[in-house]
């Protein structure tokens, strides 16, 4: 049983979605238009409960099977936002809105869930109650972890949570995941460097800023390559270097902007401790006064082995045996619905996108071709996860 038949039923009109959110995308938690949509469409598909305003923009629809003798709630996850980029694609559907687009694909995402949650819906051939979650923000923002402080999980007595990502390079109809890290955290750093500037002719009257900088950013390459287990990973780059702006002057301070990726909290941890104490004494050496500002940004999307398995399977009852790897490796990437996998057990999966340009790229556009079996996958979620009696 691959694609439900219902699913392909609706398959013109997700696309249509789609596309509509395509042209008009939003960022981060200005998603008002989208958000409206949505919760309008939830509305005349007769879910339960309609939630607005959950982490400002955020969207939940309660959809209750035939029966809950099960006592089980499973959570859906979608995101809605778009990225700050200049369309470059020529599709009839292209942005209207100039610099923004949606170069990731969650317009796909949110109409997908949107699908799932029509068949649901209807159909309620399940028992326990389906809870479907549109966040705002993914792109940096946090949205997850906003509808989070405002109680998304308690609310709704969520016991599990699922998220999907598509994947160019992974053919359409196909799905790869992994027990344990998906995806990566994500931290970033600010360092200082505060020394003495002063005429660049008498450098022995100075604390010359941008030559610690310059041991500071070798010394960090260490940190990957001598602190960090070589069976495990990590990412240390100093990514922004700014330090004076003339000839003949050295100037008074330097500023280093990087970014750190991890995929266990163990070597989060050891990246972060090691980083401050290099900038310290590599500081010290010189007589330069060196300052971190260390910021955890989204966690390591950790997954579920059982939910994996749970959802490996499902997804083979789509794409089927032969259709979803369980060897793809981890990206170095982040996902903001690894707060929600703090919080639950759950996992997160990639949908193939094709052979199209890369998330995050100006050609990129989601392949709704890929939409019956996101859909299709997320209603069978939901119907094997909590069987009809
Ligand atoms: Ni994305």
């Amino acid at each position: 049983m691959p694609i439900i038949n219902r699913v392909a039923d609706l398959t013109d009109e997700i696309t249509a979605w789609r596309r509509d959110f395509h042209e008009n995308p939003e960022l981060l938690y200005d998603v008002h238009r989208t958000a409206g949509i949505v919760a309008e469409k939830l509305k005349e598909f007769g879910c339960d409960e309609v939630v607005t305003g959950l982490g400002q923009t955020g969207v939940v629809g309660v959809i209750k099977g035939r029966s809950n003798a099960s006592g089980r709630v499973i959570g859906l996850r979608a995101d809605m936002d778009a990225l700050p980029i200049e369309e470059a694609t020529d599709v009839p559907y292209k942005s209207k809105v100039p610099g923004k687009m949606h170069a990731c694909g969650h317009d796909g995402h949110t109409a997908m869930l949107l699908g799932a949650a029509k068949y649901l819906a209807e159909t309620r051939n399940f028992d326990g109650t389906a809870i479907v979650i549109f966040q705002p923000a993914e792109e940096g923002g946090g949205g997850a972890a906003a509808m989070m402080r405002d109680g998304v999980l308690d609310r709704f007595g969520i016991q599990e949570v699922y998220g999907m990502h598509n994947m160019p390079g992974i053919a359409v109809g196909q799905f790869a995941i992994r027990p344990g890290a998906m995806m990566a955290a994500a931290d970033r750093f600010v360092i200082t460097v505060e020394g003495k500037g002063g005429h660049a002719a008498r450098p022995h009257d100075t604390i010359d800023p941008v030559v610690v900088s310059a041991h500071l950013i070798t010394a960090l390459q260490s940190v990957a390559s001598r602190n960090v287990d070589p069976l495990e990973s990590a990412v240390v780059s100093v990514c922004s270097v700014k330090a004076g702006d003339a000839f003949n002057v050295i100037p008074q301070t330097a500023t280093l902007l990087g970014t750190v990726r991890t995929l266990s909290p163990e070597v989060r941890d050891l990246c972060e401790t090691r980083i401050k104490s290099i900038a310290e004494h590599v500081g010290n050496a010189f007589g330069a006064k060196v300052g971190v500002e260390y910021d955890r940004g989204y966690p390591v999307t950790m997954n579920d082995p059982d939910k994996t398995g749970f959802m490996a399977e499902v997804a083979k009852a789509v794409a089927g045996e032969s259709g979803v790897d369980l060897t793809v490796p981890p990206l170095m990437g982040a996902e903001d619905f690894s707060f929600m996998l703090e919080e639950r057990p759950g996992a997160y999966i990639f949908i193939g996108n094709g052979d199209t340009a890369g998330v995050h790229h100006p050609a990129y556009d989601f392949n709704d071709e890929a939409s019956p079996y996101g859909v299709s996958l997320w209603a069978k979620i939901v119907e094997t996860g909590m069987p009809a009696r």
